[in-house]
């Protein structure tokens, strides 16, 4: 197969589809470059003395890794001089990052979790970066939080990295779900899948099951009937996977299937699932959209929900539609 590297791609589409403007073409590709960094950055380990605690908490008391803070030193870095940012909103920071005075502004909004799953960095377990692109509002010129909260149906792009044994670039423009693999020799991502698709029927399920008894009625019901296997009502047996980063988690499922849940659960009645809706929930939601696959809440659409604030937390099923559909059916009825 020809080799075709993403910037030849992106320019490709930018010919077919008249929604990839030259700016976002640039926002992509510019992330795609810090991607490249962090990837760089992650397999340096302990070698690049990157481990371990940064002594710091982000906005929702997390503990911050150094990683954390590199990968997000590293995507504000390189995002915000190029003058196609109007502002840029990260899980690990607290309030939007407005673009220096000094460059000049573009249209989009740029929102990102630097370092997903990083709670496996200091094992050696694959992390990843997830990342979302939206408009700016016509007239804005210095976006605050409240210019974020627009519902993950006005995505213009979403896409993922991960840093596994090789590192992958999983995009979406709205036009289907490409994926890159980094040639580390040559530097540069190139075409790997095309069109990816979720196959709609699954045996495999991937969920923290130690928070089972804190789990809501509907919840109790769909993973005790998948735990039945074949003797069940569903009559077959399912298996489980769970990395517990939610990138490889959505990577495995987008490979070959599956149903990822991160249910509300009644252990902390304040918190309404432990994924954020727009760093998190929504680019992976419009990936899996674009794949063939369903996303919800397990009540409604995911992409359908309207933000509150930019934090804020959203409980999490998805992947291949039939068993979205089942379980958010048994949350509906
Ligand atoms: O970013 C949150 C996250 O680390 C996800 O990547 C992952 O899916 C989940 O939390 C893991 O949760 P738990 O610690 O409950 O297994
Ligand atoms: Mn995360």
């Amino acid at each position: 197969m020809k080799h075709i590297s993403l910037t030849r791609f992106l320019i490709e589409e930018q010919r077919e589809h008249q929604h990839l403007t030259a700016d976002l073409r640039l926002l992509i590709e510019v992330v795609a470059r810090a991607c490249k960094a962090i990837s760089i950055a992650v397999g340096k380990g302990a070698l690049g003395g990157v481990l371990g605690s940064a002594n710091s908490e982000n906005v929702q008391g997390e503990v911050q890794k150094k990683l954390d803070v590199l990968s997000n030193d590293i995507l504000l870095e390189a995002n915000e001089w190029g003058g196609h940012l109007a502002a840029i909103a990260s899980e690990e920071m607290d309030l939007p990052h407005a673009i220096p005075h000094r460059y000049p502004k573009g249209e989009y909004l740029l929102l990102f979790d630097p370092l997903d799953g990083s709670s496996n960095i200091d094992v050696n377990v694959s992390v990843g970066t997830i990342f979302s692109v939206l408009r700016c509002p016509d007239g804005v010129t210095e976006p605050t939080s409240r210019d974020f909260l627009q519902p993950g149906a006005r995505q213009l792009a979403a896409g993922y990295a991960v840093y596994g044994p090789s590192t992958i670039l999983v995009l979406t423009i709205g036009a289907g779900v490409y994926s890159f693999t980094l040639d580390r020799e040559v530097g540069s991502f190139v075409l790997t899948g095309r069109n990816l698709r979720i196959p709609e029927e699954t045996q495999e399920f991937a969920i923290n099951m130690s928070n089972q008894r804190h789990w809501e009625a509907p919840m109790q019901r769909y993973i005790g009937e998948l735990l039945a296997g074949s003797k069940g009502p569903r009559g077959k047996d399912f298996n489980m996977r769970w990395v517990a980063s939610m990138v490889a988690d959505v990577h495995r499922i987008l490979t070959r299937g599956g149903i990822f849940i991160y249910p509300r659960d009644l252990k902390d009645p304040g918190k309404p699932g432990r994924l954020r809706l727009m760093y998190e929930a929504n680019p992976m939601a419009f990936i899996v959209e674009q794949a063939g696959g369903a996303a919800t809440t397990g009540r409604e659409r995911l992409l359908d929900v309207i933000p509150g604030e930019l934090h804020q937390r959203v409980p999490v099923f998805l992947g291949s539609k039939s068993e979205v559909e089942r379980v958010t059916a048994y949350h509906l009825g």
